[in-house]
């Protein structure tokens, strides 16, 4: 991924297959440069913000076909993050009823009064990585980038286990993704310099239309390709980027070797 036509190729396979899967949650990005008056666009980033917000948390510990139902759901009962502060606490553990880990809601409920009751906030979510981690109780660096990229075009890393794998398999690094916390800092840092990298290339790019937020795009990609085709089991045949993965490359040279005749 260290030439702008491997990025590229992603995000290409990205916007084809992104439409087949049809999450609620991912919307066209706002531009904050397409909006002129300053009231409608905060209202649009607020709700924006709360919709990612919410999708990422329960996509956390829980599969996309669960989560579609319960967002929406979710959604048409607490349209905004003001309602949701005024929601009570039973209601919010109902509606989370069936998808575990509850300490989840709760924190998504304490999360939303503190956001709305901060003068600094007052229900819109901090853009930047780290006052989304310092503000607002349950959001981590992963549901953090997740925010600042999609929701703000920030050129932000979101790396959850998925995105480990492609990236260790990319860089062709043998290792224990899940547990190491050396080899996870490292892959970390890979995906802050490709997110900058990425936003670098569209800046660069003179053919992209303007509403494109690569940082989004493409933090959202590696997770899809990592959830789809670079499997634990993975399907290189279908790999639009394995003509950078070294353990891809690194696999071919084996088998070629093995199969050298002696
Ligand atoms: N997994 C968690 N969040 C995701 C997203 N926004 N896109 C694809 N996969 C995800």
């Amino acid at each position: 991924l260290d030439d702008a036509a491997s990025r590229h190729a992603l995000l290409a396979w990205f916007d084809g297959v992104s439409t087949k899967r049809n999450m609620p949650w991912r919307k066209a990005w706002i531009n904050p440069r397409e909006h002129s008056n300053a009231a409608q666009l905060r209202v649009l980033l607020e709700r924006r913000a709360y919709e990612v917000w919410i999708s990422e948390i329960m996509l956390q510990q829980t599969r996309v076909a669960v989560v579609i139902d319960y967002w929406n759901n979710w959604m048409a009962k607490w349209e905004t993050i003001h309602d949701l502060a005024a929601a009570s606490s039973d209601d919010v553990l109902s509606a989370w009823r069936g998808l575990g880990y509850y300490s989840r809601a709760t924190r998504i409920h304490e999360a939303a009064k503190l956001v709305v009751q901060d003068p600094a906030t007052t229900g819109l979510l901090p853009s930047q990585v780290d006052d989304l981690v310092a503000k607002v109780p349950g959001v981590g660096r992963y549901t953090a980038g997740a925010i600042s990229a999609i929701v703000f075009g920030r050129a932000e890393p979101m790396v959850d286990g998925n995105v480990l794998r492609v990236l260790s398999r990319q860089l062709g690094l043998l290792a224990n993704v899940k547990t190491d916390k050396l080899v996870i800092d490292t892959l970390w840092a890979a995906a802050a310099a490709l997110a900058k990298a990425v936003a670098q290339d569209g800046a660069e790019d003179k053919t992209e239309d303007s509403v494109s937020n690569r940082p989004g795009r493409w933090g959202q990609a590696l997770m899809e390709l990592g959830s789809t085709v670079c499997t634990p089991k993975p399907n290189c045949d279908q790999c639009p980027i394995s003509s950078t993965c070294r353990a891809y490359g690194e696999g071919k040279l084996l088998v070629s070797a093995e199969r050298k005749p002696v």
